[in-house]
């Protein structure tokens, strides 16, 4: 193993991510485990130079008081214990380290090496990969976005045609964008790539519902039918690979490692279905999950594409989906992306799309009255998504949008810009 590491235990602190980046800042690679960690369990960790106990508050835990085993102590691991006054560590503190603190700690008393770097985390990780997997297969669903597309690289790098990757298109993709997952990971990294055109499977099933909550269940469920169909068809498959990231586990509240991402697309296939996962980004922020995707090789589009929404432009194709206002919402969100990138936008606009409500307004066409639809432009920055202001995007960007959606999108007639912020607005409209 090319890393040392410093195990930091998740007593409920909210200041666990923090604590770990500062860590990472100074170049020492850390890791956030379970308060329940057993000793074998942290002993079996590599390169563990050092064991940080981060209290918190009440050092409690999906809402149950917490407390580490005592016989962690005794592991022969130097403990730093903030904020937890049983502990019996060599340092104890009542308040985060300051960086001189925390400097002094891993370097001088847990003697760690400044040796994190995306090229031996990826070389350790590939690692543990082959020991975890051996001869077996891997089965992932590669939908094309920056965590699964990273996994997808990784895997590939540690057991290349032993992953097994499942492309599922729903139809509700971006412009080109199946066609860039196909051409990057079989064409390119020529992985064992199975491509599953589900698209008309898809529009059938959402055909005539309006419904935000109905569609998003509609697509979710349909993706792991889908994908189980394909998972049944294959043999010998023990291991299911999975783009979970640090924040996945911090969003979901709950204890460190025992979770696998709700809302991640995969997460409900039936129990006769069990794999055991392999989820070598699950302790990478994304801005570290992005360097790791460059350092393995993939396309800076992909690694630093914008956050998209699971069920992808069916919700921002508004009320029942139909084709002509799907293919208005691609080819808009195209253009939209094309003209942001030649502003340089794409590198300053945390997100944008385009979406297409259902219904038409009055225009005029060669002379003649039409009746068509609408595109909505919408583009905002956030930090954390909870909320949101609007970009105040220059005027002649946004007319030559507009001509260019007016002149080259079938059935619109009128471009609009949405000045919402979030609250009270949602990002999304669905
Ligand atoms: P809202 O619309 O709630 O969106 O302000 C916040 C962020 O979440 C994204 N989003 C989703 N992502 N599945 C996802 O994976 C979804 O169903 C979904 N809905 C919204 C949205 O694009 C924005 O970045």
């Amino acid at each position: 193993m090319k890393q040392d590491m410093i195990v930091i235990l998740d007593l409920g602190s909210t200041e666990n991510a923090a604590l770990a980046r500062q860590v990472r800042e100074l170049g020492v690679y850390s890791e956030i485990h379970p308060h329940d960690i057993t000793p074998e369990e942290l002993k079996a960790l590599p390169n563990v130079k050092g064991v940080v106990l981060n209290g918190g508050e009440n050092r409690v835990v999906d809402g149950i008081a917490v407390d580490v085993d005592p016989a962690i102590y005794a592991c022969g691991f130097p403990v730093l214990a903030i904020d937890h006054p049983a502990a019996k560590g060599e340092r104890k503190m009542d308040r985060l380290p300051d960086r001189a603190e925390l400097k002094e700690f891993v370097f001088d008393v847990c003697q760690a090496q400044t040796n994190w770097n995306m090229k031996n985390f990826i070389e350790d990780q590939v690692e543990l990969i082959r020991q975890q997997v051996g001869e077996k297969k891997v089965l992932l669903a590669l939908s094309g976005g920056v965590d699964s597309s990273v996994v997808a690289a990784m895997l590939i790098k540690a057991i290349g045609k032993q992953l097994v990757c499942v492309h599922v298109n729903h139809g509700l993709m971006r412009k080109n964008e199946s066609e860039s997952v196909v051409e990057v990971f079989k064409n390119q990294l020529h992985a064992n790539l199975i491509y599953v055109d589900a698209v008309e499977r898809f529009l059938g099933k959402l055909e005539g519902v309006a419904d935000p909550e109905q569609k998003r269940k509609i697509i979710g469920g349909e993706f792991i039918r889908v994908f189980e169909e394909e998972a049944r068809k294959l043999e010998g498959i023990d291991f299911l690979g999975q783009g979970t990231i640090y924040p996945d586990i911090i969003e979901s509240g709950t204890k460190t490692t025992k979770m696998v991402k709700s809302h991640h697309n995969v997460g409900g296939l039936p129990e006769d279905l069990q794999f055991a996962l392999v989820e070598p980004l699950k302790q990478l922020f994304k801005d570290e999950v992005r360097a790791c995707g460059v350092e393995l090789g993939l396309p800076a589009e992909m690694v630093y594409r914008q956050p998209f929404p699971g069920p992808g432009l069916g919700v921002r194709c508004l009320g029942a989906i139909t084709r002509d206002r799907l293919e208005a919402v691609r080819e808009s969100d195209a253009i939209l992306r094309e003209e942001f990138a030649k502003a340089g936008l794409d590198k300053k606009v945390w997100q944008y799309f385009t979406v297409v409500p259902d219904f038409k307004s009055v225009g005029v066409k060669n002379n003649a009255r039409c009746f068509d639809y609408m595109v909505i432009i919408r583009a905002i920055n956030t930090i954390d998504a909870m909320s949101a202001t609007i970009e105040r995007v220059d005027w002649d960007v946004l007319q030559k949008i507009t001509d260019r959606v007016l002149a080259e999108v079938e059935n619109v007639n009128r471009v609009c810009f949405d000045m919402s912020p979030k609250p009270p607005a949602t990002i999304e409209f669905e």
